[in-house]
């Protein structure tokens, strides 16, 4: 039997089929390619271009494969862009889901474990962050991923469907071959745009903000290794394979680092002196995301390999260097 990744040409999604076929899996890859790359599907994996918000084309693949588990990273994912075009998110992460569940309600596939986040929690009270926290987002793609982890609590109830939603905090880094990374258009993530000034596409990296109630006043962030994300998944489908119950977990690394740190820990791995400027505070960003993820590692086992910022950054660094223009030209 088969696990069907959803947009496994994505970043986080790519890495999660890389470890999935390392660790002998069948893997069956739904992505439109609207943001992911075919470069970036492992070629082991059977591909379908197709759109999760495509009825006809989802039952095709059901009907066509034979699938245990899906793991469904198909939505859109930049809190800006989610601010200024809220409809989008609602069709492509609300909707799309819809289909999605709508498909797979009707060929008996049971088991999900889907991508949500950090947005979830929106600014919070306390760090780290638990589970069991308030979650009242700031931004709309927060919104539209915890109106997916309700939309999948009640379809359980209707039809018996069992779901992880698993809660990503800042996610980096590139997969250890250095064959697949982090490629976005427009890159608004923190690591890359500091990789682009070493690698002589930016001359400085803008701070957003040195005014935080934070210990150099720049915003902390918990950083995980999309490796160790990906590990993630794989142990969430085997624990609702086993019969695991509905459950929501966070992932991070449990550590803070200032945007500061992050800058000079890239600066002694690259050893380039990546000029930072501060600039204005970017509209919606909480002072502090940490995570507890001791949930994840008591329930599912989880153990994040990559728990040092320097090394993560290292992977992120490889991939760069050698992919300059992503899965483009040159
Ligand atoms: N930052 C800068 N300069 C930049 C880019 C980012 O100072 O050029 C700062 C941001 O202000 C933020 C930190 O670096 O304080 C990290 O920013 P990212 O854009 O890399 O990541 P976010 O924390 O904003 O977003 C991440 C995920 C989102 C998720 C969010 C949860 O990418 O999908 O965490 O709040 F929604």
């Amino acid at each position: 039997m088969a696990i069907l990744v959803l947009g496994g040409a994505g970043y986080i999604g790519s890495h999660t089929v890389y470890e999935l076929i390392d660790a002998g899996r069948d893997v069956v890859v739904v992505d439109n390619l609207l943001t992911g790359f075919r470069q970036a599907v492992h070629p082991k994996a059977r591909f379908y271009q197709a759109d999760i918000r495509d009825r006809a084309a989802m039952d095709k693949v059901f009907e066509a494969e034979d699938i245990e588990g899906v793991v469904h990273f198909a939505a859109s994912s930049q809190v800006g862009e989610s601010m200024s075009d809220p409809l989008k998110y609602y069709d492509n992460n609300l909707y799309g889901t819809t289909v999605l569940l709508q498909s797979m309600v009707a060929h008996g596939v049971k088991k999900i474990v889907f991508s949500s986040t950090a947005a979830t929690y929106g600014e919070p009270e306390t760090v780290p962050i638990l589970e069991s926290d308030k979650t009242q987002p700031t931004n709309c793609y927060g919104e539209t991923k915890l109106a997916m982890e309700h939309m999948m609590s009640w379809v359980s109830k209707a039809h018996g469907l069992k779901y992880v939603a698993l809660r990503y905090f800042n996610a980096c880094g590139a997969h250890i071959s250095g064959a697949i990374g982090e490629a976005h258009d427009p890159e608004t993530h923190l690591v890359p745009i500091i990789l682009q000034v070493p690698n002589g596409q930016r001359d400085h990296v803008s701070i957003f903000g040195d005014d935080y109630p934070t210990k150099d006043g720049t915003c902390v962030r918990d950083y995980i290794h999309v490796s160790d994300l990906a590990q993630a998944h794989i142990l969430a489908l085997d624990y609702l394979l086993r019969g695991g119950d509905n459950n929501v977990f966070n992932l991070g690394n449990g550590v803070g680092f200032t945007v500061k740190e992050v800058i000079d820990t890239a600066r002694t791995v690259t050893g380039h002196p990546i000029p930072a400027e501060v600039s204005p505070r970017r509209a919606g960003d909480p002072a502090q995301l940490i995570a507890s993820s001791a949930k994840a590692v008591e329930v599912l086992g989880w153990k994040p390999k990559y728990n040092d910022l320097g090394t993560i950054i290292s992977t992120a660094w490889k991939w760069h260097q050698s992919h300059p223009n992503g899965y483009g030209e040159g």
